[in-house]
């Protein structure tokens, strides 16, 4: 089979590193790729946006299977557009998209479907959503509707802090369109949990537990970025939550799309608040979380391409997944002053004294230049390790990314540290 993979990131790094394993797989192209994805696909200079070059590329090079990584292509519709010339393509349509396009859309439709989330109203107008903080208790959660790149939620301790996210929202426009509609939302506490699960519109199968690190600093300080780190299975995600995950969250949600005639085909990754009275929706993602994605799929034995076909062909019931029992922890190692401004360029040496057997190293940000590797992006690499338990992944990856050096890199050394307090934490609940 050909196959090709949309995106630039180690998301589509640790897809195409885990689709080239198939035995199904004959050639393996990824648009646009980067400098890691070169070494294992053959990169091809279309944008994930030029959805009519994507389709051409796919007709004229007979690909059999398309995989989407972000999830803009998806929300534009790129599913729909791919399948109306009969071409296999893995992800939700443009409809059943909404869920992460649009917070309104998918905060009604957990509200319909009885999905625990936080109680929220939706305001178009900047006065009305005034008078409405007059009388709330804070703190609040404001969201912008649209895609707004992980950037458009603001945790508001006062009104304040409302009035400052109004204005960037509604006034200055800095999402643009996105920022038309907003979501006003109780603020949830609790300990924060990805669960993925891949569908093929009716039936699912769960993807393994894994926690992502959104903080740029040690101890959950500074801003959110994309993902500094994540590690899988989560201890949080014992068996019992994840059956209560799947019974009020993950089963309701493919069934109520199955009901809305927009049936979701593809990863339904649902970002989580384990709170006291037990899992909240925060939101809907329609693709692979990275870096959680980097953390979980060096423990999945199951053959992807398998698994993305079933869910293509609507025959899921047919997959069987099975797991490494191992842990997995993936540490970002990032360019200095990300999320904000950072240099590009940098060499980046060390990649080669790696212990092989063990580690995975997925490239994000990076490029090839000769036969140099050099830094193009905030997140450079996704460095992922394997251990009999978690503390032996986390002490076995730190060994690693001690060899990789370039100039102004910066990492998180708290990776995984979140996994060893569970205990505490669960007793705390
Ligand atoms: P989202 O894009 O909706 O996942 O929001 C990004 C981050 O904002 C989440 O990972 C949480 O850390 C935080 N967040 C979103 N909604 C809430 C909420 N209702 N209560 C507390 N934190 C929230
Ligand atoms: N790591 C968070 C995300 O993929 O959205």
């Amino acid at each position: 089979m050909n196959i090709l993979v949309i995106g630039s990131g180690g998301r589509e790094h640790a897809l195409c590193w885990k689709i080239k394993q198939s035995p199904l797989v004959k050639k393996l192209y990824c648009a646009p790729g980067n400098g890691g994805i070169s070494e294992i696909a053959e990169c091809v200079d279309i944008g994930v946006n030029d959805y009519e070059k994507l389709l051409r590329f796919a007709q004229q090079n007979r690909i059999d299977l398309t995989v989407v990584g972000p999830e803009a292509p998806l929300v534009d519709g790129i599913v729909d557009l791919f399948e109306k010339e009969g071409l296999q393509i893995f992800g939700p349509g443009r409809a059943p998209a909404q869920l992460e396009g649009s917070k309104i859309f998918a905060k009604e439709f957990m509200y319909e479907y009885n999905i625990p989330t936080a109680p929220f109203r939706t305001f178009d107008d900047i006065n009305e959503v005034g008078l409405f903080l007059t009388k709330v208790q804070f703190p609040i959660v404001i969201k912008a509707d649209g895609l707004a790149a992980g950037k458009g939620v603001f945790i508001c301790n006062d009104i304040k802090d409302a009035n400052e996210a109004l204005d960037q929202i509604m006034e200055k426009k800095i999402f643009k369109d996105a920022g038309n509609e907003i979501v006003v939302e109780e603020c949830l506490f609790g300990e924060e949990l990805s669960i993925l699960a891949v569908s093929d519109g009716s039936r699912y199968v769960m993807m393994q537990s894994s926690q992502d690190h959104k903080r740029i600093f040690d101890d959950d300080l500074g801003p959110n970025t994309g993902g500094m780190g994540a590690y899988s299975p989560a201890p949080l995600a014992s068996r019992q939550l994840m059956r209560e995950v799947e019974a009020s969250i993950i089963e309701p949600t493919i069934k109520g799309m199955e009901m809305e005639g927009t049936p979701f085909k593809g990863v339904l990754y649902a970002g989580l608040m384990v709170t006291k009275e037990g899992p909240f929706v925060l939101e809907y993602n329609v693709r692979f979380g990275d870096p959680e994605i980097q953390a979980i799929l060096p423990r999945m034995k199951t053959d992807i391409v398998i698994l993305m076909l079933a869910c293509c062909q609507k025959r899921l019931g047919e997959v069987k997944m099975d797991w490494d029992d191992r842990s997995c922890v993936c540490i970002v190692m990032s360019s200095g002053g990300y999320p904000g401004k950072y240099e590009k360029g940098m060499e980046i040496t060390g990649l080669e004294a790696l212990d092989e057997k063990e580690t995975m190293v997925f490239h994000a940000g990076t490029k090839k230049e000769k036969e140099k590797i050099v830094t193009s992006g905030g997140r450079v690499l996704g460095v992922t390790g394997l251990g009999a338990s978690i503390e032996d992944a986390i002490k076995h990856t730190y060994t690693q990314v001690e060899k990789i050096k370039f100039d102004h890199c910066f990492f998180r050394r708290d990776i995984g540290a979140k996994a060893l307090k569970v205990n505490d934490i669960l007793n705390r609940r």
